[in-house]
């Protein structure tokens, strides 16, 4: 069984040790901050005795998982590793500068892997001497509990590398998707309206935060509402995907963020994180109530289910991924009640373009225009599936 190295202890690193750990690879965990090392390690611990305590785990194998994990303090220890995978801080010039060393210490035959959540894949490839072997191996949050890993190869990456990546992940028991090195991969594309949209019609005064969450959670089948799924996520943390992602699509105005959410994140409101989000999260807050009214929170799913359909007809339309991926990775990375193309097809194509229309002639903004596809389908009475 091959050697996995994982770069950064972090929450993401942490969790992909346990992963390959678990699939009986001998695992390197290494981070430049040994308290990091410290906590990660404390956190497995922690993680596997609460899985022997709820009896999915037994003693002996809870403890053969935590001995396959070398918490190094190194990164020459991934000199056998044929697979490292890189789970650091989020900033490309110190991505690259790690690419170039590690590249130094493995074989020539190691996998390269980067588990960025918005970073081109291409300019990390970039940075090694053979950037063929870098790919894009994108896990979820908390990632051993997360089925889907979204595989993203770089113009530069060699195909049989492409194929051998995916095979390791699968082998994890995991569900990978193909995706093409664009901003936001497929997930992190196809969700922004969840939020965004959710957002502007908070903005506009249609609907309070708990009426738009009971919406979507209660009407939309959803598991939870964008406004307390974006305090789970940190509302700084969501808000940056958002900018970046705005930022690095040319400012196309459908990913645009809100004022809202910015000054939340500048005030520190970061959501449960911070015990204050768009809810109070402290012991004697009051919950507000939503407006259980149908009507009202049968319009707001529809709107935002239009935007997030528009965008899944979007993303096949340019070759992001084939529409069973798409719809994978949304049901299974973000746990959607059903795949967006499949609910397209359910609530009739020429309906959807009928929406995204009325919403453009409603507000004459770019950010609703419909995806050309779906007016070609539409037009030609096609279906998904
Ligand atoms: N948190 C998520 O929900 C999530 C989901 C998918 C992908 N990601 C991506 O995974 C990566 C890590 O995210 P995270 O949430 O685990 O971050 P984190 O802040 O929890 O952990 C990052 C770790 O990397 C270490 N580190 C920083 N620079 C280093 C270096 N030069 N060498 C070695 N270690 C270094 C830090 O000490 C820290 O322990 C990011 O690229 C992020 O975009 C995050």
């Amino acid at each position: 069984m091959i050697k996995i190295g994982v770069l950064g202890s972090g929450s993401m690193g942490t969790g992909i040790a346990q992963i390959a750990a678990t699939a009986g690879h001998e695992v390197m965990l290494y981070d430049n901050n040994p308290d990091a090392l410290n906590r990660a390690s404390k956190q497995l611990q922690k993680i596997l005795n609460r899985l022997v305590e709820k009896g999915r785990l037994d003693d002996a194998d809870a403890k053969a998982i935590f001995g396959r994990i070398y918490f190094v303090d190194s990164i020459f220890a991934y000199r056998e590793c044929e697979m490292v995978i890189e789970a650091i801080i989020e900033n490309l010039d110190i991505k690259k500068a790690v690419f170039e060393q590690i590249e130094d210490v493995v074989s020539p035959d190691c996998i390269l892997a980067s588990n960025t959540s918005s970073l081109s894949i291409a300019s990390i490839a970039a940075a090694c001497d053979d950037p063929s072997r870098v790919i894009g191996i994108h896990f979820f949050n908390p990632a051993p509990l997360m089925k889907l890993v979204e595989i993203i190869p770089a113009i530069q990456t060699n195909p049989e590398i492409t194929e051998e990546a995916r095979r390791i992940v699968n082998n994890w028991g995991k569900l990978t998707v193909l995706a093409k090195d664009t901003p936001g991969f497929i997930v992190n594309r196809v969700a922004r309206p969840f939020y965004g949209e959710a957002l502007r019609i908070y903005e506009e005064g249609i609907a309070d935060i708990p009426t738009i969450d009971w919406a979507i959670k209660e009407i939309g089948g959803f598991r939870m509402g964008p406004f307390t799924l974006m305090d789970y996520i940190g509302n700084d943390v969501n808000y940056i995907v958002t900018e970046t992602v705005f930022k690095a699509f040319y400012y196309d105005p459908r990913y645009k963020p809100s004022f809202t959410q910015k000054r939340l994140s500048e005030a520190g409101y970061h959501g449960r994180k911070t015990g204050k989000g768009y809810y109070d999260y402290s012991e004697n807050a009051d919950h507000p109530k939503p407006k259980e009214d149908t009507k009202l929170g049968k319009q707001i799913v529809n709107r935002i289910v239009t935007m997030l359909i528009n965008e899944a007809a979007d993303a096949l339309y340019l070759n992001i991924a084939s529409k069973e991926d798409i719809d994978l990775a949304m049901t299974k990375g973000v746990n959607y009640p059903k795949g967006l193309l499949q609910w397209a097809d359910e609530i009739g194509i020429p309906n959807c373009v009928a929406a995204m229309d009325d919403l453009y002639h409603n507000y004459l903004e770019d950010r609703y225009r419909c995806s050309p596809l779906l007016r070609r389908m539409a037009r030609e009475s096609e279906t998904f599936y």
